[in-house]
């Protein structure tokens, strides 16, 4: 189907485009016009291998038609209705649907349109939670450095990415960060999760020493996606769970993207072998085919602030799309594929193969590291010369015309492909990326 031709847009000034060089782009445009399987198509009906699931969310690869098949039957049953106040069907299936892929306990679920509405929600539940058992002084935030938690100001301010922050001024008050846990000297090349660094949870501690019980809670990413893979060192996530249970505080997960079987499970808790509180996810939770996000905590969360006011309104907060009917009529399509096709197992079967291909990267000119875990992979390059960045993009540039899409955060390339990929695509991914980095180095 390739030879099917989509014209470009005669003008691209109109649309700013966000996390975007748009003047970079907007002279040397790279456009995506269709999708199918594994694939992306220029405009020009040119084929380009996804090795990125699109932005970490077409799990299920592109294109599903149950998926589309079920967004259109829905858009002509019920195009929109509020749920505030009222209810529709589908958003107490979906909701219920999603609970069964959850840890156990878990169990309650709040819609959003995307991962940052998903992390400013759980921060919002954390500290309405706090204040409902009479926990009112834990006004604290903690995230930890290089963490990617979306661009509202709540993710913003837990998260700790420089140059995502720098522009927008203060920030959140009472936000405090742990250390991040990229240990370069004793983890490179680590395959899976690396040996050292659990110590680090420990600077929690050293958190409450400071802020004594006014903390709410600790948001992290189980593994950080955004920030250039950093796979959680062995024993990192437990310490963190057990001093959050020591001091009265929250454990949130942002499984933005090790949702929806990534690492090998429904959710990355699951593979990591720690349950949180409180889970964000987006993404994978429709295959990205309608926006949609949800928050999903544990039982006792939700009792506390339900049962915490008398009568009224319990939590003050939502969205006018919370629940939205073509996106949970896609939510119910996507978790259909994820449990019928097995996705978390499709990864268990090709995750080694998977390993060895990214690890074969170690020889090609100018990588400092490579990094991976379930579905994912993170080789990293030695800057060039005071141009930091410059190398990865020329990576990812080459890559794109020679048939490839990578993502690249700093001199980091991200590789999450669909889930759905077979040995053939991993092959390819991998010789076109070395292939682009040895040119780059000549
Ligand atoms: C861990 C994590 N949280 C939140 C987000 C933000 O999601 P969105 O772009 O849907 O707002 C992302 C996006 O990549 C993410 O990786």
């Amino acid at each position: 189907m390739n030879e099917l031709s989509i014209p470009r847009p005669n003008n691209l000034d109109a649309f700013w485009m966000p996390y975007s060089d748009n003047k970079y782009f907007k002279d040397t445009p790279r456009l995506l016009a269709r999708a199918e399987g594994m694939l992306y198509f220029t405009p020009e009906g040119r084929e380009i291998l996804d090795g990125t699931a699109g932005l970490w969310c077409c799990n299920a690869g592109h294109g599903r038609r149950e998926i589309t098949e079920a967004i259109q039957k829905q858009a002509a049953i019920l195009d929109f209705a509020p749920t505030f106040q009222l209810g529709h069907p589908i958003a107490f299936e979906a909701a219920a649907r999603v609970a069964e892929l959850t840890p156990e306990g878990l169990d309650r679920v709040f819609f959003t349109n995307s991962g940052s509405e998903s992390a400013d929600t759980a921060l919002k539940i954390a500290l309405a939670y706090q204040r409902a058992r009479g926990q009112a002084q834990r006004v604290r935030l903690v995230g930890r450095e290089r963490g990617y938690h979306g661009v509202g100001f709540g993710g913003m301010s837990v998260g700790g990415i420089g140059p995502n922050r720098k522009q927008f001024g203060a920030m959140l008050p009472y936000v405090d960060h742990l250390p991040h846990t990229h240990l370069p000297e004793q983890n490179a090349f680590s395959k899976g999760l690396p040996a050292h660094g659990a110590h680090l949870a420990d600077e929690l501690e050293r958190l409450v020493t400071l802020h004594g019980d006014t903390i709410a809670a600790v948001m992290v990413e189980p593994l950080a996606g955004s920030t250039g893979v950093l796979v959680p060192p062995v024993g990192y996530l437990k310490r963190l769970r057990e001093l959050c249970d020591k001091h009265g505080i929250l454990l949130i997960f942002d499984e933005v993207i090790t949702g929806f079987g990534r690492i090998g499970t429904h959710f990355g808790s699951e593979r990591l072998g720690v349950t949180p509180d409180i889970m964000t996810m987006a993404k994978g939770l429709t295959n990205a085919a309608v926006p949609m996000g949800a928050v999903a905590v544990k039982n006792d969360i939700y009792e506390t602030i339900i049962g915490g006011t008398a009568a009224g309104i319990e939590f003050f907060h939502g969205y006018t799309y919370s629940g939205h009917p073509l996106a949970a009529a896609a939510a119910l399509a996507a978790i259909d594929i994820h449990v019928r096709d097995d996705l978390p197992g499709r990864v268990r079967a090709i995750e080694d193969y998977w390993q060895e291909a990214a690890h074969s990267m170690r020889s090609a000119p100018n990588v400092i590291d490579i990094r991976n875990h379930g579905l994912i992979a993170g080789i990293e390059l030695a800057p060039l010369p005071g141009k930091p960045t410059e190398r990865a993009n020329r990576v990812f540039r080459r890559c794109f015309d020679d048939g490839l899409l990578v993502r690249v955060t700093g001199d980091i390339v991200a590789l999450s492909p669909p889930l759905i990929i077979e040995k053939s695509h991993v092959d390819r991914i991998f010789t076109t990326l070395a292939d682009a980095i040895h040119k780059e180095a000549a």
